[in-house]
């Protein structure tokens, strides 16, 4: 590997293609893409999710604290460009994305009907990094269509998640092992 220094490229890829959303405390919604997020403890869990300052979200979350991350299918690409170009300062994004919010179990914050899987968090803190601010969330619910569930584990064939990387958007390829049962080539 011949390897440059390079700058304004983030490295870390593929990320998640997710849709976050937020509501404040009189229960004024809002939905976007979402990249920015990662498991940051498996147990007990975190989700975090970094959010940039201007959007419209942003306000929303300040205000109450909460957030959902759902997981679409790649049938959903296009719903997920909609809400990633455009602001719910200026239109409803579920109306315009025709996704269906859906009252969630323990936050203010709406899952996504027609999502794979909704988690609910509740931020715990806050980190002020720059453009963005980072959102460390305490999952306190976890749903998952029957449909992408066997048993205990989620079927990701079945799931078909969108993977985000180089301002595009990506499917998974073939399954290349298990942990620690590598296939042979
Ligand atoms: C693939 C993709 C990933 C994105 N990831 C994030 C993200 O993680 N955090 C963020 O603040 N904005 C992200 N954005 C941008 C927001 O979705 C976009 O600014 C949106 O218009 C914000 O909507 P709002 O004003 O209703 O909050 C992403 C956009 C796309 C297309």
């Amino acid at each position: 590997m011949a390897k440059q220094l390079v700058s304004g490229i983030i490295g870390l890829l593929p990320l998640p293609l997710t849709l976050v959303t937020v509501a404040n405390k009189a229960n004024i919604s809002d939905v976007f893409t979402a990249s920015w997020v990662g498991v940051l403890c498996p147990d007990p869990l975190y989700i975090g999710v970094g959010i940039n300052a201007v959007n419209y979200s942003h306000e929303l979350i300040e205000d109450n604290g909460e957030f959902t991350v759902n997981i679409i299918q790649e049938g959903f690409v296009r719903e997920a460009d909609i809400l990633g170009i455009t602001s719910g300062r200026d239109l409803d994004k579920f109306e315009k994305a025709r996704i269906t919010p859906q009252p969630a179990k323990e936050v203010k914050a709406p899952n996504i009907l027609e999502a794979a899987i909704s988690i609910e968090c509740r931020v715990q803190e806050v980190l002020r990094l720059g453009t963005h601010d980072f959102y460390v969330g305490r999952v306190l619910a976890t749903h998952v269509d029957e449909s992408v569930l066997d048993g205990k584990k989620i079927n990701v064939e079945a799931l078909r998640p969108i993977a985000y990387a180089e301002n595009s958007y990506w499917s998974l390829g073939r399954k290349m092992g298990r942990v620690g049962r590598v296939m042979p080539e």
